[in-house]
This record gives C-alpha cells, sequence and structure tokens, in this order.
C-alpha cells in the first residue's frame, strides 16, 4: 500500500459552508493560490450546480491554479455533472465529485429511494461523470452510519463505474475513532476490486473527533484525507488541516505517511483564511493559536531555556511563523516595504505599494515596530477590500462614566455622498453601531463580536470581528486599528458592505 496520503482541501467548499465564512471571488482566487503553495493535491474549489457564485468561483479556480487538482461537487444527477464539468473543464486536472447518501435514515426521510435504487442512481451518476473524465470521486454521504455491507456493494458499483476514489464521509460527526478506522479497514476488504481506488474520509467534528477520526482512517488503509483551513466546514466543521498534516508530520513515526504539504505555508495559509472571512484564530487552537507556542510557567520556560524540546515539540518556524519586525519610520523606504510584501508572498503592483505604504507611514505614526500582521493587515483592508458601498472617513467618540450614555459623531462615504450622524449608545462601540446604522439604513441583528491584539505590546493594532445577520443572510466583518473603536467601526461598515453585495448577488 502506498505511504503518500492525498491532501484534498474543501476549505472554499464545505468551509464556505460555515456560517458567515462566504468568500467573494477574488477571496477564493486569492486562497486557492495559496492553497497551491501549501501544496494541497486537491482543491475543491465548490458545488457549481448550487449558485451562479460556485460555478464561476470552480471556473475562475480552475483556470488560475496549476500542479493542483481541482474537484467541483456534484449531486448524482445528470444536470449536476453536466454543470459540473462545465465549470472544471479548462483545468489542468479536473475531479468530477459525485455524492449520494447511503444511510437508511438519509436513503428513507431525505432522497426516498430504496437501497435497490441508490445503488442504480449510483451506477448511473458515476458512469455519466466517467464519461467526462477518468478522475471521478464518488462519496457516499452519511457513510459512518450506513450498513456496512451495503457501503461496500454500492461503493463495488461506483468502482465497477469509473469512480477512482471513495470517499467515506463522517457527515455528522458520530463516529468514534477506533470504530471509523474498523469501518474504513471492513470496506476496503470487501469492496470489490478496491485497489483500483483510493480510499478517501471526510469527517466532521460534532464530537470533536474529526482530527482524531482522520488519523484512525489513515492508519486503517484510508490514503486521501479532506481537510479544511482553521477545521471551519459546516456545522462544528471539517477536520482542521493544518493538525492533520502536523500529526502526519511530527507523528511521522506512528503514522509512516509522506505529504506534499509545505509545512511553512500553514501559518500564512491560516492568517489569510482568517483575515478573508473576518474571524481570529482563537488563542488555544492548535498549531497556528497564538498561545501554541508560548509557555507561560515558570517550571517550562526553565526547560525550555535548557533546551527547547522540553516542552515544544515543532518549532514554530516549521509552520511558517517568524516574527520579524519591519522597522518602518518617517525614513524608510518603499523598498524595504515592497520587499518584506514579496518575502510574504504578496505580489502588489505600484499603485498597491504606494497604498501600503501610506497607510504604514500613518500607522508608523502611532505604533512603535510593525509587524508582519500589520503589514498584512493593512494588505486585506486598503488593497483587497472589495468596492466599498459605505466607507468610514470620520469618527469621533465620547466614554463616559456618570449617567451619561456615549456618544458618537460618524462620517461616512455612501453610494449617495458623505453623510454624518452622531448618536448615543451604552458604551462607545455601541453608539458607534447605532449610528452607523441608522447611516446605512440596513437593519441587522449583531450575532459576534470580538476584539483581538494583531501583535503584542500596549500599542498593538486591535483586530475586530463581527458577525452580522439581516433575516437568512449573514456576513462577517473585520477592521484593524490602533484604537479598537475605530478598528470596531470598521468591521461593522465591512460586515455591512459584505451583506449589501450579498444581498446584490
Ligand atoms: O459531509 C459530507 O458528507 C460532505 C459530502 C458531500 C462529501 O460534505
Ligand atoms: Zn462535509
Amino acid at each position: 500500500m502506498s505511504n503518500r496520503a492525498i491532501i484534498f482541501d474543501t476549505t472554499l467548499r464545505d468551509g464556505e459552508q460555515s456560517p458567515g465564512a462566504t468568500m467573494n471571488l477574488q477571496e477564493k482566487l486569492r486562497l486557492a493560490r495559496q492553497l497551491q503553495l501549501l501544496g494541497v493535491d486537491v482543491i475543491e474549489a465548490g458545488f457549481p450546480a448550487s449558485s451562479s457564485g460556485d460555478f464561476e468561483a470552480v471556473r475562475a479556480i480552475s483556470a488560475a491554479v496549476k500542479d493542483v487538482q481541482v474537484a467541483g461537487l456534484c449531486r448524482a444527477a445528470e444536470g449536476d455533472i453536466d454543470k459540473g464539468w462545465q465549470a472544471l473543464k479548462d483545468a489542468e486536472n479536473p475531479r468530477l465529485h459525485v455524492f449520494l447518501a447511503t444511510s437508511p435514515i438519509h436513503m428513507q426521510y431525505k432522497l426516498r429511494k430504496t437501497p435497490e435504487q441508490v445503488l442504480e442512481i449510483t451506477e448511473r451518476a458515476v458512469r455519466y461523470a466517467a464519461r467526462y473524465t477518468s478522475n471521478v470521486e464518488f462519496s457516499a454521504e452519511d457513510a459512518s452510519r450506513s450498513d456496512r455491507d451495503f457501503l461496500a456493494r454500492v461503493f463495488s458499483v461506483a468502482i465497477a463505474a469509473g469512480a477512482t476514489t471513495i470517499n467515506v464521509p463522517d457527515t455528522v460527526g458520530y463516529a468514534q475513532p477506533a470504530e471509523y478506522g474498523e469501518l474504513i479497514r471492513y470496506v476496503i476488504e470487501h469492496t470489490r476490486d478496491a485497489h483500483k481506488a483510493v480510499f478517501s474520509v471526510h469527517c466532521h467534528n460534532d464530537l470533536g473527533l474529526a482530527v482524531a477520526n482522520t488519523l484512525s482512517a489513515l492508519n486503517n488503509g484510508a490514503r486521501q484525507a479532506e481537510l479544511a483551513l482553521g477545521g471551519i466546514g459546516e456545522r462544528a466543521g471539517n477536520a482542521a488541516l493544518e493538525e492533520v498534516c502536523m500529526a502526519l508530520k511530527v507523528r511521522q513515526d506512528a503514522y509512516g505517511l509522506e505529504t506534499r504539504i509545505q509545512s511553512e505555508q500553514i501559518y500564512p495559509s491560516c492568517r489569510m483564511l482568517s483575515l478573508i472571512i473576518g474571524r481570529p484564530i482563537a488563542a488555544n487552537k492548535a498549531i497556528v493559536g497564538g498561545n501554541a507556542f508560548a509557555h507561560e510557567s515558570g517550571v517550562h520556560q526553565d526547560g525550555m531555556l535548557k533546551n527547547r524540546e522540553t516542552y515544544e515539540i515543532m518549532t514554530p518556524q516549521s509552520i511558517g511563523r517568524t516574527s520579524s519586525d519591519l522597522v518602518i519610520g518617517k525614513h524608510s523606504g518603499r523598498n524595504a516595504v515592497h520587499t518584506r510584501l514579496e518575502e510574504l508572498g504578496y505580489q502588489l503592483d505600484e499603485e498597491q505599494t504606494r497604498i501600503v505604504f501610506e497607510a504604514v507611514k500613518q500607522l508608523a505614526d502611532k505604533k512603535a515596530a510593525i509587524h508582519d500582521e500589520d503589514l498584512e493587515s493593512i494588505v486585506f483592508s486598503e488593497v483587497y477590500r472589495m468596492p466599498d458601498r459605505f466607507r468610514l472617513l470620520n469618527l469621533s467618540v465620547q466614554s463616559s462614566t456618570a449617567s451619561m450614555p456615549s456618544t458618537a459623531a460618524v462620517e461616512l462615504q455612501t453610494p449617495e455622498g458623505v453623510a454624518r450622524l452622531a448618536g448615543f449608545g451604552a458604551g462607545p462601540i455601541d453608539a458607534t453601531f447605532n449610528v452607523i446604522s441608522q447611516l446605512v439604513g440596513q437593519p441587522t441583528d449583531l450575532e459576534q463580536f470580538a476584539i483581538n491584539a494583531i501583535t503584542g505590546g500596549t500599542d498593538a493594532q486591535g483586530e475586530v470581528s463581527v458577525r452580522l445577520r439581516d433575516g437568512d443572510a449573514l456576513a462577517g466583518g473585520r477592521g484593524s486599528d490602533p484604537d479598537i473603536i475605530v478598528a470596531s467601526a470598521k468591521a461593522f461598515i465591512d460586515a455591512h458592505n459584505r451583506l449589501a453585495q450579498k444581498k446584490r448577488s
């Protein structure tokens, strides 16, 4: 059996199904290019038949990336498969990913089909997809709650019809590591011509076991893992790419599996995702969280000083977490900024570099050292931001400890021109949000609000993320600034812009 694990990234498909994690086309393209640098084998770029936005994203990513397979998800229906192929056909190495549920509960209540009908539909859909390409993946949705002998029959039919990857998803995150490993072993042993396909796993994290289940499956014969950066995905998310890949690397002795992952690109990739979806990385997140390499207790610090391996099983450098201070002051040149941006993987044209340089200089007036994270934050908010419908021009707030409410005065650029308003709130952020809501005229519910410091130090930039709901539409926004109220206003406006864009598309 091969000792190579195929890394299939589904951040742009299942990951994007995470509430509030929607990305626009440019953002998906940017992330896809980063995933290519990270060295994933397959990028699942979307579900082409589900919306015109997904179709366009799969098409654009197919044309943009090289040396990586691009997959498009399709239901087991000819219309979906045709749409999928139209979106994928320009890819260097396209993959049609066809799925159909196989558990009793899904077949009876969702599909309203008998097991025999499910076998027929599988056969027909996979054969139809295989007319387009030999790279066909078949997923048995809710496999972990399916009858294992029935699963093996479905997989035998799928392989006979032309599937070359067989995916065994734990769709609802129900499986336990040992039993899931056994299931994988069982279906591989009982599927006809199993050697003609790569067995794959796709685990959800409802019981917090997605990574453990994925690793158990790899130990039992699976050779493809479907993962998402930061573990984002439907409900509690998918198995986190950074955790599975670093477990395989750090515990090579336990798994004996190789991947193509360039581990130094792990942190930049997770950071890019966080900036795009406006969701900070939790401090205690394994591998990429702010505390992952922080040693607090005196005993630990003492041990680290004597030998880092006493408390560190991998280095921050191995995941691309290097902290270099770019000392920018009044006299620093544009070249220094340009060079560091290139080193960080950002290819900006002259005008974009000028914009970043101006913002860096303004920031350098307020804080002593500019870190890579500051620089990235500027790139995302000043250069990559979506064409803004609303933009913050000025903000002035007043807080009070007495019975007086806080006040905020806001000046906003809107499509109709410059708008100004002042108002009150329970605190300065509440006052700011109240005024912006009135100026924007888009009633929303604030579902989440979080402030993080981008770097250390009291002059660090605050990075605020918010999540807004307008009926069924959800959007996340982020903003950064050394002043946390300004950062909050920027994040709130960013989320409004994304909501407005969502409603228009
Ligand atoms: O969770 C799941 O079963 C899926 C399939 C469509 C692969 O996302
Ligand atoms: Zn899934």
